[in-house]
């Protein structure tokens, strides 16, 4: 990876979870630069990782070999104020949602912007993230993101940028869909007499155990759903139910709405 300074501007939860990365792999706390206006933060960055964060950008960005936006969108007018001025030249990294890679370019004045949709799961290694590239990037610029992302879980390209709002309906928000899963799993756990914390438990480790299973398996996860219903057995009566109430529709009906959102929140940017 380039051994020029990575400039980050915004250093919360994501901006940390690649920090955190690139510090593992090698890089010199020195090596970064961090523009985080919130003190508090910054004391959190100097504390677990020794780098230092300054409260406004300064001519120090323009040293940087990438730059990785990480505020928050809404804060992005204001941030691309600060330091738009001092990043033309460098690769441009946004993890920031619904923020167009057009917009990215205007406002740092180079065409090289990688665009990322990460999910939460990265901030203990296991996140996907998908990534889109403008043409303009090269492949070694790309290599260099990959590497940046993986100490955060896996990353894949999508090759048009519209595709990061079918991403972010799926991975970035699909976290949710799960936890939304779990607390039902948990609820009928608790309903059927066993305790928050058992239900919490077994919930979990049905969870993570047939995720696990379905990544490590060539069968397709319909396959492995037939494998473990048979007819007239409790499986087949609990999947009979979801399929009545119609669940399968209404997931994807709600991926659908999460498509349509993203799409809203990013037009015009
Ligand atoms: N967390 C995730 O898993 C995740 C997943 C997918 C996408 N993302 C995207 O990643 C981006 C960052 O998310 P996050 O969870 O890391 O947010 P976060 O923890 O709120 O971090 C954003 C940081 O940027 C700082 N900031 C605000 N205005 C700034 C400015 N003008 N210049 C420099 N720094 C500024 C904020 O400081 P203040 O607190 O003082 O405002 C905050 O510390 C968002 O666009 C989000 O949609 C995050």
């Amino acid at each position: 990876m380039t051994s020029l300074p990575i400039a980050f501007i915004g250093g919360g939860n994501m901006a940390s979870a690649l920090i955190g990365g690139l510090l593992n792999s090698g890089r010199p706390p020195r090596s970064l630069l961090v523009v985080e206006p919130s003190e508090v933060q910054r004391d959190k960055l100097a504390q677990a990782f020794g780098v230092a964060a300054v409260p406004v950008a300064t001519a120090a960005l323009s040293q940087a070999g990438t730059v990785i936006w990480a505020v928050k969108p809404q804060s992005f007018d204001e941030a691309a104020t600060a330091c738009g001025s001092w990043l033309a030249g460098a690769l441009q990294l946004s993890v920031m949602a619904g923020i167009r890679s057009d917009a990215i370019a205007r406002a740092s004045g180079s065409p090289q912007v990688v665009r990322a949709m990460p999910n939460t799961p990265a901030l203990i290694g296991r996140g996907i993230a998908g990534l889109y590239a403008r043409p303009e990037v090269d492949a070694a610029a790309r290599a260099q993101v990959e590497q940046l992302f993986a100490p955060t879980g896996e990353s894949l390209w999508v090759e048009y940028e519209d595709q990061l709002d079918a991403v972010t309906a799926i991975s970035g928000s699909g976290p949710a869909y799960v936890f939304y899963f779990l607390e039902a799993m948990m609820q009928a756990a608790t309903e059927l007499g066993l305790s928050a914390e058992q239900g919490r438990r077994l919930a979990q480790g049905t969870f993570a155990g047939a995720a696990a299973l379905a990544q490590a398996s060539p069968l397709q996860p319909a396959e492995l759903r037939a494998q473990v219903t048979s007819k007239g057995g409790t499986t087949h009566a609990a999947i009979t139910s979801l399929d009545d109430s119609g669940v399968k529709a209404a997931v994807v009906r709600a991926v659908h709405a999460a498509h349509t959102r993203a799409q809203e929140l990013g037009r015009g940017r």
